[in-house]
């Protein structure tokens, strides 16, 4: 058996994608052949965009057993002041060897943490990257509801009003800026995976989700709505139609980016209302599919979309593997 760092061609990725048992959107019913090809296209085209970004494989006879692709995550990193990359793709029947052969080119790169994100159905990759010194940080689960053909069920709190949210409106902007800052630090109400690593600075992870809603409603997402009540703003939801996939795999669906509610607004159905509004925004812009995604321990939320008529399709685990103990 022999390893390196050479990238995978193509035909090999794709060979290796196609054996898999569950690829993204593999729920909507496309294609598996068609899911692989993009995979596999989006992982070459990865390495090819920066020579920050890097593969492993290893091989027996000179044929690919195992592959572990990773990104540089320049936006992250920046954040915490680390140098971070996030493991995009690990496949073939060699996982742990490649797995291995994985962390030791990260550490000799320098990288200060991976983050690692696994379909919960991918148990087995799961304890491969325990087995190499990887952490459970958080766990993320979707649900969908088909926006063309069902209806919404869209319970309204009459003393909340959604309204779009105005581009280039310092209040408007002030006010997500404020209530991102209160709901991802002391009003958290869900673990996620930078809040969960004790090793991540809390106030840098606090940070992230005030930068992370600013670009949002800056033109990273599509949309933003805020709900108002009792004359101030209350909360805010962020989302995009993710038009690119309709031509890469065919698939016309939107997704909510980020939501929150200030603490003094919770409990009376503003994310309900903030939710329902973002779906119907989907819906008119052409998608058949909307997804809700959220943190496992985020009852508010599955609640919500349980109610909006939503169903639960995926879920992933989200692991952390951190130079400071390379093994333990
Ligand atoms: C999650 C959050 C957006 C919910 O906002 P909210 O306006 O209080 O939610 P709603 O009032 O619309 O409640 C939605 C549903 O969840 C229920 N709910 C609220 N808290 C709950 C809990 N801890 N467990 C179970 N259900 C809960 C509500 O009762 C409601 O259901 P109901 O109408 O059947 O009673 C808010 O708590 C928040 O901003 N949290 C911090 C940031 C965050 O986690 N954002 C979401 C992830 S991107």
């Amino acid at each position: 058996m022999s390893h390196g760092t050479d990238p995978p061609e193509e035909r090999e990725l794709l060979g290796l994608l196609l054996k898999e048992r569950n690829l993204p959107y593999s729920e909507y019913g496309v294609d598996k052949s068609v899911l692989a090809s993009w995979q596999s296209r989006k992982l070459i085209s990865l390495l090819e965009a920066s020579k920050k970004n890097w593969a492993v494989s290893v091989r027996r006879g000179g044929r690919l057993r195992g592959v572990a692709i990773a990104e540089y995550l320049p936006w992250d990193s920046k954040i915490f002041g680390l140098d971070i990359a996030s493991l995009r793709y690990v496949g073939g029947e060699e996982k742990t060897k490649v797995l291995e052969v994985f962390r030791d080119e990260s550490a000799k790169r320098g990288l200060h943490k991976v983050f690692a994100r696994v379909r919960s159905e991918e148990v087995e990759t799961g304890q491969s990257l325990e087995s190499i010194g990887f952490r459970l940080m958080d766990a993320i689960v979707t649900a969908t509801i088909d926006v063309e053909n069902e209806k919404l069920k869209a319970p309204r709190n009459p003393r909340v009003k959604v309204r779009p949210y105005r581009k280039g409106n310092s209040n408007d902007e002030g006010a997500v800026l404020a209530i991102a800052k209160e709901a991802w630090s002391k009003a958290r109400v869900a673990t996620n995976h930078f809040h969960a690593d004790p090793e991540l600075p809390e106030a840098k992870s606090n940070q992230l989700y005030v930068e992370w809603a600013r670009n949002s409603v800056n033109g990273r997402d599509d949309f933003c709505f805020l709900a108002e009540a009792d004359g101030r703003v209350a909360g805010f939801v962020t989302g995009s139609n993710l038009v690119h996939l309709e031509k890469e795999i065919g698939l016309r669906i939107g997704a909510l980016s980020l939501a929150a509610v200030a603490p003094w607004a919770r409990g009376r159905g503003a994310f309900m209302s903030l939710a329902a509004e973002a779906l119907r925004r989907i819906s008119q812009r052409g998608a058949r599919h909307a997804e809700i995604g959220t943190h496992i321990t985020n009852y508010a939320v599955q609640t919500a979309s349980s109610r909006l008529g939503l169903r639960s399709c995926s879920s992933s685990f989200t692991f952390h593997w951190s130079t400071e103990r390379p093994n333990s």
